[in-house]
């Protein structure tokens, strides 16, 4: 009884003892160099480190100013400087008590000199990226400059990707269904910059659609043939006394078939059941 109890209170205490990692921060804006969040629970003693990857590093580093701040916005102006082409990659942690967030890293909105500017053209059955190349980073690096656009249905994490210059057109989408990308630059097989936010539409549905009358021809006339099999069926199951009337021939019972029984009446059936003609047979003694 007294080990149940201490059990009890064990399972009980575990949520207090133990510490959550803090929820990561929501609602990411970028507006030129100042970067904005939003909390995502209104959590106590949450801090915030916002970190940035230039092209040329391999590792995160801190943003100066920007390290364990419990502000929700933070002026990144200085990175601009720490890269080559100004290009850099940017994301943000929440941190409590030692325990960090999953990393967002932030998207670009309109695009800008690091970031592509997408603009979405959807067709049946494909989804045409239309990107520009009038930017900075394209003039300096000419044809050393690609896009990756990431693609996917909507809800789905965007694992596919197709390269392309200029304008990408993904094929063979679903109809009707609603289709996200996001974009970003990719220099010298690196990725630059910020990519753009995640954009979506939803694929039309062809007006001409031959597949899909076939479809119904076929699902038709299934059901005729269905429907005509169980009524034979029905037929020679339920009916088949009526079937064997309709086939009897018209025939007479011969004479000599009836023995004549005293005091019986003897009938003869024509094909007509209602015509019965009867005799007494009188008995002879
Ligand atoms: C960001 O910092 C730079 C200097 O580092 C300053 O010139 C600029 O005005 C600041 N931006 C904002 C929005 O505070
Ligand atoms: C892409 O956008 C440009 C204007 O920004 C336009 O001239 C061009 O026709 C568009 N391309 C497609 C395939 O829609
Ligand atoms: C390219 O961008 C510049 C500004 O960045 C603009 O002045 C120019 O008109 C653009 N060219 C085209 C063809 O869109």
């Amino acid at each position: 009884m007294f080990l149940t109890l201490l059990c009890i209170q064990a399972v009980v205490q575990v949520p207090v003892v133990s510490e959550a990692t803090p929820a990561p921060p929501q609602n990411l804006h970028v507006d030129k160099w100042l970067l904005t969040w939003t909390p995502a629970t209104e959590e106590r003693d949450v801090t915030y480190t916002v970190q940035y990857l230039s092209f040329d590093n391999i590792v995160w580093k801190d943003v100066p100013g920007c390290s364990q701040t419990s502000f929700h916005s933070c002026n990144v102006t200085i990175t601009r400087d720490e890269s080559e082409d100004g290009c850099v990659m940017l994301r943000v942690q929440a941190e409590r008590h030692g325990l960090t967030s999953e990393p967002v890293k932030f998207c670009s909105r309109y695009g800008d000199s690091c970031s592509p500017e997408v603009r979405l053209v959807a067709r049946p059955g494909s989804l045409t990226v239309n990107l520009s190349r009038n930017h900075s980073i394209v003039w300096e690096n000419a044809d050393h400059v690609k896009h990756k656009v990431y693609y996917g249905k909507e809800g789905e994490s965007l694992q596919k990707y197709e390269y392309g210059t200029s304008s990408v057109t993904i094929l063979k989408l679903e109809e009707g269904q609603r289709y996200c990308t996001k974009v970003q630059y990719i220099l010298y097989d690196k990725p630059v910059g910020l990519k753009s936010c995640t954009q979506c539409e939803v694929i039309p549905v062809s007006r001409h659609k031959p597949k899909q009358t076939y479809v119904i021809v076929t699902v038709v006339a299934v059901i005729f043939v269905a429907f005509l099999i169980s009524w034979i069926g029905y037929v020679l199951i339920f009916r088949h006394q009526r079937i064997k009337h309709w086939l009897q021939p018209p025939c007479e019972i011969p004479q000599h078939f009836l023995m004549p029984f005293p005091g019986h009446q003897i009938c003869s059936y024509t094909s007509s059941i209602r015509e019965e003609h009867c005799d007494i047979i009188s008995p002879i003694e």
